[in-house]
């Protein structure tokens, strides 16, 4: 058997021709795009076209793709219930991971596994994830539903659902960037999840839902969540904060990354630059600095670089989106991610099935 790596550390497990982490000009590349430039020169729509098709929509195709995603947002009544009806202290993340889970049962092309019913079930479920998000709260603690906004694209959509009304101006402007940086990043924990599934031919909702499940983890989509509570304190409170955590040898949230060893998250490095321009724009610049401190303190300290989690938590904080959906909101962007992955996996499917390494005993 060849060598054991623990969490498959550097070990390569596909080939794909989605996206890349170009550590060394620390870069992320999207179907041969930066992703820094797609998130803050695109739309969403137009880098999940990407990502599903392998190029660039023209503005033709950009519009059909948008006014499919559009059609494609109706929740079955069923499903809306069903939601409605779990307790109301249910993490949306779970809401979200069963709402998806139900949705599979009224897709008629669920077990297609072909290239274009594949595309087309991508399209649904990004729709319908953003549309469900948009709603976690509404349907989990007022027990009502907000009908999508016709008029907004899908990322405008999901934060007005949020907000209950339409938003506009650099919040809107903010949280779509935000959003596309969070659309895929090669082999994160959930994706690898969502194409081991993907490859037993099971269906993309399936895969999701592990997807879902493996992103709720706070070493991997939960640390948004968590990561906000440096920036409930002002500059000398976060350090006190942050110090303490480190003497109890506990991970502060939105730092370190298994791939950036030696310096930032690119990705965080642009929601940083958006932090410092947000803040300008509301006259308040408190989040700006404690979010600079505390990098520079856990780089002193810890040799540690914050990733895009840390200054998402701070900018979602800014836009007094309830950190408790932090999550739902960066799977409702990564599902553009996932279905590419799921349909690159079974349009050249092999099942993954590794080796363990037994070290139990052996009875003779
Ligand atoms: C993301 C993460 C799991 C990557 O981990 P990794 O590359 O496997 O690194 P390790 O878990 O082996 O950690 C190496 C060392 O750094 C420390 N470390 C890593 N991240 C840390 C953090 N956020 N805060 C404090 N210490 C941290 C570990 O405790 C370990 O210290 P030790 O050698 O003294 O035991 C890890 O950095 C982490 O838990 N970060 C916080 C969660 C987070 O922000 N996740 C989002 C990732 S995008």
């Amino acid at each position: 058997m060849s060598q054991y790596v623990a969490g498959l550390e550097g070990v390569p497990a596909v080939e794909s021709t989605i996206s890349t982490i170009d550590v060394e000009n620390r870069r992320i590349i999207i179907r041969g795009k930066s992703l820094e430039k797609l998130a803050r020169e695109n739309s969403f729509e137009e880098v999940a076209y990407l990502l599903l098709y392998g190029e660039m929509p023209d503005r033709d195709e950009a519009k059909a793709f948008g006014e499919e995603l559009a059609s494609n947002r109706t929740i079955p009544d069923e499903v809306v219930g069903a939601v409605k009806s779990l307790p109301s202290n249910t993490h949306p993340m779970d809401a979200l991971r069963t709402g998806i889970s139900m949705l599979a049962a009224y897709d008629r092309e669920l077990d297609d596994t072909g290239l274009e019913a594949n595309r087309r079930k991508a399209l649904r479920l990004i729709a319908k994830t953003g549309v469900l998000t948009g709603n976690l709260d509404n349907l989990l603690q007022r027990k009502t539903w907000s009908q999508p906004f016709k008029e907004h694209n899908h990322s405008e959509n999901i934060l007005a659902l949020i907000k209950g009304k339409p938003v506009e101006g650099w919040a809107a402007k903010t949280f779509e960037t935000l959003f596309i940086l969070y659309v895929e990043h090669e082999l994160a924990a959930s994706t690898f999840a969502a194409r081991v599934i993907a490859s037993t031919l099971s269906d993309m909702y399936g895969a999701f839902v592990g997807a879902i499940a493996a992103l709720k983890g706070p070493l991997h989509g939960g640390a948004n969540e968590k990561a906000v509570e440096v920036f409930e304190h002002d500059v000398a409170g976060a350090e006190r904060l942050v110090r303490e955590k480190l003497a109890r040898k506990e991970r502060v949230m939105g730092f370190g990354h298994r791939v950036y060893k030696r310096g930032i998250d690119p990705r965080a490095e642009v929601a940083k630059q958006l932090l410092e321009e947000a803040c300008r724009i509301v006259g308040d610049d408190r989040l700006y600095r404690v979010g600079d401190h505390v990098e520079r303190l856990m780089e002193r300290e810890k040799n540690l670089y914050p990733n895009l989690d840390f200054y998402a938590a701070a900018l979602y904080k800014l836009m007094e989106i309830p950190p408790r959906l932090y999550t739902p909101i960066f799977v409702a962007s990564r599902t553009a991610g996932w279905a590419a992955h799921v349909v690159e996996q079974q349009a050249e499917n092999r099942l993954f099935r590794p080796r363990a390494i037994y070290k139990g005993p052996v009875e003779d």
